[in-house]
């Protein structure tokens, strides 16, 4: 069984909030929820699964906590390590970036030879473009707690069931 956390990083505390989700969503044993911007490799070094959980603010922007930890992350060979992502947004203020930063994390994460799981459809939601798409899903988990608050427990139970079998 592997080890899992959650990193997250927040604005205005929503992603804060899902990533709490996330974790009882799991269950026991309960995944470490770290903030990004308090997150060492060596606290990630007996990790196998780590779930990022990230909003998309500005268009295209990844959040700052992100972009450090990232290029981190690229810097350490970890054995074994598989990523899943959460991406907060907003798909009626931003319908032509819906949860784009997700799709930002996903190439960066990629290009490090890391293995990303968690793909979602993309039933259920309206927008006109998104960067985190690849052939026709999304590369993780879009949460909308704007418009569609209601679908955010069951979107999370479904996922975090779909992502726990590569444990
Ligand atoms: C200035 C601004 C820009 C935003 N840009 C995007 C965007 O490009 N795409 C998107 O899906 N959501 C966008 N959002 C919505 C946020 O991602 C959403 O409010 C999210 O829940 C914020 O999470 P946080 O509270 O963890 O920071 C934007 C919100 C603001 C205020």
């Amino acid at each position: 069984m592997k080890n899992v956390a959650i990193v997250y990083d927040t604005h205005t505390g929503t992603t804060k909030r899902v990533a709490a989700r996330l974790q009882v969503a799991f269950g026991d044993p309960m995944p470490r929820l770290l903030a990004v911007s308090e997150t060492s490799m060596e606290e990630l070094a007996d990790v196998g699964l780590l779930i990022l959980a990230l909003p998309t603010w500005g268009v295209g922007d990844l959040p700052d906590g992100f972009e450090a930890f990232l290029l981190e992350l690229a810097t350490v060979r970890f054995e074994d390590l598989t990523v899943a992502i959460v991406g907060l947004g907003d798909q009626v203020g931003h319908p032509d970036s819906f949860v784009d930063a997700m799709g930002e994390v996903c190439e960066k994460v990629v290009s490090t030879g890391v293995r990303v799981v968690g793909a979602w459809p993309t039933s259920g939601y309206r927008f006109l473009s998104s960067r985190a798409l690849r052939d026709g899903v999304f590369v993780g988990l879009p949460i909308d707690e704007h418009t569609q608050p209601e679908q955010t427990g069951a979107r999370i139970d479904a996922w975090v069931a779909m992502v726990q079998k590569h444990l």
